[in-house]
């Protein structure tokens, strides 16, 4: 680069101070005006835009190159900084009271005309988006994120280093980590047919770390998970990653906290309580209907099944006698404010989460409107009403069905109620650990039990003959999630870290010695040669990161994202390999 094209300064830090000093400026054209006379450039870095001039009194030749300018080429300028003439400052621009008089000008890089504009919001698929993702990451909006996820990533060292945690890499072709997702698989060329498994979290090297005496542990680390993927999941995301020993829940909280607090502290300058609430799951569930409440709003959940058992209405009568609930909400003062149309609405959403209908009762001053009053016997109602602390101007809604279809549907009533109302207050970050999970849930695929976390979370029935002892379905988990505004952000466990209660925990979910061994033998050894007390969490680092910068997605959080379809349409991956690899990997595909 000529000499003349070492950079001074970065564009977006160009102010008064700098006047009459001469810079040189690197960035990419955001915009060019022509003025008859003089050409004027917006120049973009990610520091932000200068206001450039091009005069052809003051260099001919670079007011003609500048012509040829169009947005998106890369150039380098030099020149002298001045005040922008009164009635010229744009106070929209941080560099807006000064413009630079350009005496150099080299054009490094000519741009073809791009798709659509980094810096113009135009209303451009996402698939072309990401296609050409180098120009969506030009937006100020995903420069922002990238830096505040770096701000994330920065601020978890420090905490985690200034408290004697260590960051360690492990392994990323490795053996299965059941975490609930299916694998991505990398064949082995040097033995045949063999397949390493990317990891769905470190869980069993970080235990293993444990009993090797690290003590404390963290990596901010990837991890793979083949699932079908929504806005707040993606195939590869990364995790900040905790481990420590000798620990009690109190201990993994502590830290959690004090992580979460300086993150927020240092990323958007809030100053969070803590410690943070603690609720069961089986609070959660009974007053949320959801492991992950936003509690930002009321609208809880009321078991009306002893109001309602032996009424005259058929489908309440019809889910309590086949072993369901009937649980109901009260939307406070929102008899005007929900149509009919929007009553609807929320019955389509009880549907699509399993719910055959949704009931509703009207409290207004000219008395009930419903369709459903017709069954029911004045006091059932009346006795209804004051449970569900029903006042004129009310509205309370209904389900009934198994438990999970209830919980499930009013959870989502509950949340496009509170959206629809305006309920939630933006500013609010509402954390909450979520603890006391049952150990196991039923695999209605598999016909087993399977972990609701994962299987090396240790019983609150820690003791093995209390365990053994107590029915599967109530054994409850030594596991917690961090939730922040109705999001997951986190989850760990203590661990269970003798091998006798592990291979018992493996039984109860149908895998046997010989299982067990061939799939977890090397941990089951660990377990026996000195691991000591052990437990910790991982944090979803895209999620913070999305929550922190109010992003819908976390694709927009993370550089490279992938579709919904997990494809990357700029690299085009997966894509095919030629026959020469597959040979090597000794492969044959399926054609058919
Ligand atoms: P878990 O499976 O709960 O626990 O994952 C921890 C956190 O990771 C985030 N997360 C995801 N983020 C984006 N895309 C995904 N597909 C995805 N899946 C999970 C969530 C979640 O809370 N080994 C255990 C942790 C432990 O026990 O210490 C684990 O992986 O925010
Ligand atoms: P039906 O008698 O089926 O027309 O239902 C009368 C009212 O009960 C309608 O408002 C339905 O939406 C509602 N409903 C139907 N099934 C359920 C259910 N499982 N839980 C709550 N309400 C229901």
């Amino acid at each position: 680069m000529p000499e003349t094209f070492t950079r001074t300064h970065y564009c977006g830090d160009i102010n008064e101070t700098h006047i009459d000093q001469t810079v040189t400026l690197c960035g990419w054209v955001h915009t060019r005006r022509d003025h008859g006379g003089l050409i004027f450039i917006d120049l973009w870095d990610k520091k932000g835009i200068a206001q450039v001039v091009l005069n052809p009194q003051i260099d001919e030749l670079s007011h003609q190159q500048a012509q040829s300018l169009r947005g998106n080429y890369v150039i380098g300028v030099r020149g002298v900084v001045r005040e922008r003439p009164e009635g010229m400052v744009n106070k929209n621009l941080k560099t807006g009271k000064v413009e630079v008089y350009i005496d150099n000008l080299e054009i490094f890089n000519p741009s073809k005309t791009p798709p659509f504009s980094p810096w113009e919001g135009q209303d451009v698929s996402e698939s072309v988006r990401l296609k050409y993702r180098y120009l969506d990451l030009r937006s100020d909006r995903l420069q922002k994120n990238l830096h505040l996820r770096y701000q994330i990533t920065k601020t978890t060292r420090d905490v985690l280093d200034a408290n004697g945690f260590i960051e360690i890499e492990t392994p990323m072709l490795t053996k299965s980590t059941p975490e609930g997702a299916r694998d991505y698989l990398t064949p082995s060329r040097v033995q045949p047919h063999h397949f390493y498994a990317l990891p769905q979290s470190p869980q069993l090297f970080k235990q293993i770390l444990m009993a090797a005496g690290m003590d404390k542990y963290f990596q901010i680390v990837k991890c793979f998970r083949d699932e079908d993927l929504r806005q707040d999941r993606q195939p590869e995301f990364t995790q900040i990653d905790i481990e420590m020993s000798f620990v009690e829940e109190q201990q993994v909280y502590d830290i959690a906290e004090k992580l979460i607090k300086e993150i927020f502290q240092k990323t958007v300058n809030k100053t969070l309580e803590t410690p943070f609430p603690v609720l069961t799951y089986e609070e959660a569930m009974s007053r949320y209907g959801s492991d992950k409440p936003d509690t930002r709003f009321g609208l809880e959940l009321v078991d009306l099944s002893e109001t309602v058992a032996n009424c005259g209405f058929k489908v309440f009568n019809e889910a309590l006698k086949s072993g369901g609930q009937v649980k109901a909400i009260n939307i406070k003062g929102s008899a005007t404010a929900l149509s009919r149309k929007a009553l609807d609405d929320l019955t389509e959403v009880a549907k699509t989460y399993g719910a055959k209908g949704m009931a509703w009762i009207k409290i207004q001053e000219d008395g009930l409107q419903s369709p459903i009053i017709k069954f029911f016997d004045p006091d059932t109602i009346a006795n209804i009403v004051s449970k569900m602390g029903g006042e004129t101007g009310d509205v309370l809604v209904f389900a009934a069905d198994t438990a999970n279809i209830v919980a499930d549907s009013l959870a989502h009533i509950r949340l496009s109620a509170a959206d629809k109302l305006n309920l939630i207050d933006p500013e609010k970050s509402n954390f909450l650990w979520v603890t006391e999970f049952p150990m196991f849930e039923y695999d209605e695929v598999e016909k087993r039990l399977a972990a609701k976390h994962h299987p090396f979370t240790a019983p609150m029935q820690s003791d093995l003959t209390e365990f053994e002892n107590t029915p599967p379905e109530k054994l409850l988990a030594r596991a917690y999630d961090l939730v922040l505004n109705g999001n997951e952000i986190g989850g760990g466990s203590i661990r269970i870290h003798r091998e006798d209660l592990q291979e018992k925990t493996f039984a109860l979910m149908g895998i046997g010695h010989e299982e067990a061994r061939e799939k977890f033998g090397f941990l089951l050894d660990a377990l026996q040669y000195g691991a000591p007390p052990h437990g910790g969490l991982a944090f979803g680092l895209d999620r913070i990161a999305m929550l922190l910068t109010d992003s819908d997605s976390i694709r927009d959080v993370i550089a490279f994202p992938k579709t919904q379809k997990a494809s990357c349409p700029m690299t085009e991956a997966p894509s095919a390999v030629d026959a020469k690899q597959l040979k090597e990997l000794k492969l044959k595909l399926d054609l058919s």
